[in-house]
């Protein structure tokens, strides 16, 4: 038996003001997707925005239902209407945030389990890495510069051709 360890290195950044303009521009648009999130059962309202390889940004937001399971994080609505309308066109970055009704949220947002998986397959499906860059309402930035970092050990497409 032996002992594996897994580590990764993220940035950390006191505000908007210290990120590249790329980079803030983007959470820009993430800020603005949140407008559009329908949140009316969490209250916890999600924005997402893609850079993709053509210049085009592509926003998310969270959308609910009242039969919960239903609903689709701001994330994925983001990277499926990409695949969607741009299936051969890169995702470079994707910035989140979000805010919420009945507190300040001064945590960077840092996306689901299931949103880690569909966005570390899109990586792998595509040349480049994606950037991470998370945010809260307040608060310290999170960047991280690969998605792949925040799901070691992922399931892959391999597990299912055995
Ligand atoms: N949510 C997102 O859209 N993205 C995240 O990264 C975390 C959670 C949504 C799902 C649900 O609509 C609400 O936030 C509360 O979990």
């Amino acid at each position: 038996m032996k002992i594996n360890k897994f580590g990764f290195e993220f940035e950390e950044y006191a505000s908007m003001a210290e990120l590249s303009d790329s980079d803030s521009e983007l959470l820009g648009h993430a800020i603005q997707a949140v407008e559009n999130a329908y949140a009316p059962y969490s209250h916890f309202h999600v924005g997402a925005a893609l850079r993709l390889g053509n210049g085009k940004v592509i926003k998310g937001n969270n959308q609910e239902n009242i039969a919960y399971p239903s609903g689709l994080c701001a994330e994925r609505v983001a990277f499926f209407h990409a695949s969607s309308n741009y299936p051969d066109v890169a995702i470079e970055a994707i910035a989140i945030t979000a805010k919420a009704q009945n507190f300040e949220i001064n945590e960077p947002v840092t996306p689901c389990g299931s949103c880690r998986q569909v966005m570390s397959e899109t990586e792998t499906r595509q040349p480049g890495d994606i950037r991470v860059i998370m945010m809260g309402q307040s608060g310290k930035i999170f960047v991280v510069k690969s998605v792949g970092s925040l799901l070691p050990l992922m399931f892959k497409a391999e597990g299912l051709k055995k």
